[in-house]
């Protein structure tokens, strides 16, 4: 495994009058968060061991060490502290926009919301690319603080909500429509506020840190499979099948959806990993043109923006589905919808390894190195899931 990129914590910048940023007086009540902080941290340090043991492998097997302990499931309200760490960002632009600060406010929760204290968090690109200005037609205010994938505790619960309690240990991606009004206050913070609808239980087998790089990825592959009418008996192929939607589609396609083949293409070190998914066919981009091989799929997922070769390859009849890039008919995109009962679905294949989390080998990031982490996001080049892990 490739040693961490160095730390830089940057001074916090902190901009009076936001929500996100109030004034330091309000840091004194953070001490009180000790009990639930330190539970999450541990369960996030065992995932972390758990992975390190395993070789720096990065396919990560399931465990059962990381659960509650007393400190989380007593877990109580007036432990929450009115400030915490996060990550923001006030302008938009490269990475240097993005400054650690020490008290930032923790989220008020609504009704229908519970508040998590975050234990990990994963990148994904929609993260870079929202930092970079790209959605700001339709991104909430500045300042944000990133993030949509989130793992932890739940700490607090509006009073709408019905089916999760203080010291659950949830998962998800905790903006509804990941383009349109994403959530200002993310996960790359030590508290974030969820709708109770888009959480699920985390699966007892997982770590946080496992967990955390599964939601948005995952969810994104299971609408793009059910959006191309994917079921039992047919063909797919996959392109990026090595990055963080690529390797979860393939495994959803092959031992959820029951493919008859599952071809998947990246560049020549990863593909005995493509196979180790569940991949029939593992095409090294390098060497050859999809497209002009014979094979043809009833589906076909595009995860790299390649649109238009993609239609080359599909059957009369079949689906083309892009995530980025161009769309050329039959090809259609859509934006990921994040839904907790996508999550519960999928649970017992997470519970029984079947479908295993990727998480990239150069991490988990510290919570220090959020900006190294963006930096290698991207790179394009990730394996699997950018996880941030322990948080703080
Ligand atoms: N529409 C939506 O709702 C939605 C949802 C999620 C993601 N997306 C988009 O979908 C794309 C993929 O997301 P992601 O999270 O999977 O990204 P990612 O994890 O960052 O993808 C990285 C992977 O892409 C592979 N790759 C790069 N160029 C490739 C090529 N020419 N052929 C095959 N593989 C290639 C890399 O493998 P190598 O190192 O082998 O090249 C790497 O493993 C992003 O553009 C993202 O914004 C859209």
């Amino acid at each position: 495994m490739q040693s961490l990129l160095s730390s830089s914590v940057l001074a916090n910048p902190c901009t009076t009058g936001s929500p996100l940023f109030p004034p330091a007086t309000a840091k004194l009540a953070a001490a009180a968060s000790v009990p639930v902080a330190a539970a999450a941290r541990s369960g996030a340090i065992a995932a972390v061991s758990r992975r390190s043991a395993s070789g720096g492998r990065c396919v990560v097997a399931a465990s059962s060490s990381s659960s509650s302990s007393p400190a989380v499931t007593t877990a109580e309200a007036g432990e929450v502290p009115a400030t915490m760490k996060a990550w923001a960002y006030d302008e938009y632009g490269d990475g240097s926009v993005l400054k650690l600060n020490e008290a930032a406010a923790v989220p008020d929760i609504a009704d229908d919301q519970v508040l998590v204290r975050v234990a990990a968090a994963a990148l994904n690109p929609v993260d870079a690319k929202r930092r970079a200005g790209k959605f700001k037609a339709t991104d909430s205010p500045l300042p944000t603080v990133p993030g949509y994938d989130v793992a932890g505790v739940v700490v607090k619960a509006g009073r709408k909500v019905k089916g999760l309690k203080e010291g659950d240990e949830v998962y998800g991606n905790i903006s509804e429509k990941a383009l349109e009004g994403p959530k200002q206050s993310g996960s790359l913070a030590e508290y974030t506020a969820v709708e109770e609808k888009l959480l699920a239980l985390k699966p007892k087998s997982l770590g946080f840190a496992q967990a955390a790089g599964l939601p948005l990825a995952v969810e994104t592959a299971h609408e793009g499979l059910e959006r191309a009418g994917f079921s039992a008996g047919k063909s797919i192929l996959i392109l990026g099948g090595a990055g963080g939607v690529g390797s979860l589609a393939i495994q959803l396609a092959k031992h959820v959806y029951g493919a008859s083949k599952v071809a998947a293409t990246a560049s020549t070190p990863k593909l005995e990993l493509l196979k180790s998914l569940g991949a029939d066919v593992a095409i090294d981009y390098t060497k050859e043109n999809f497209e002009d091989l014979p094979d043809k799929y009833d589906v076909v997922l595009d995860a790299v923006g390649q649109g238009e070769k993609a239609v080359k390859v599909v059957k009369e009849g079949g689906s083309v589905v892009v995530l980025t890039g161009a769309v050329v008919p039959p090809g259609f995109r859509f934006v990921v919808t994040s839904d907790g009962s996508v999550l519960e679905k999928l649970n017992p294949y997470l519970e029984s390894g079947k479908v295993k989390p990727l998480v990239d080998p150069k991490g988990p990031f510290a919570f220090s190195q959020v900006v190294e982490a963006f930096s290698y996001l991207e790179t394009g080049r990730a394996t699997g899931k950018v996880v941030i892990s322990p948080i703080p």
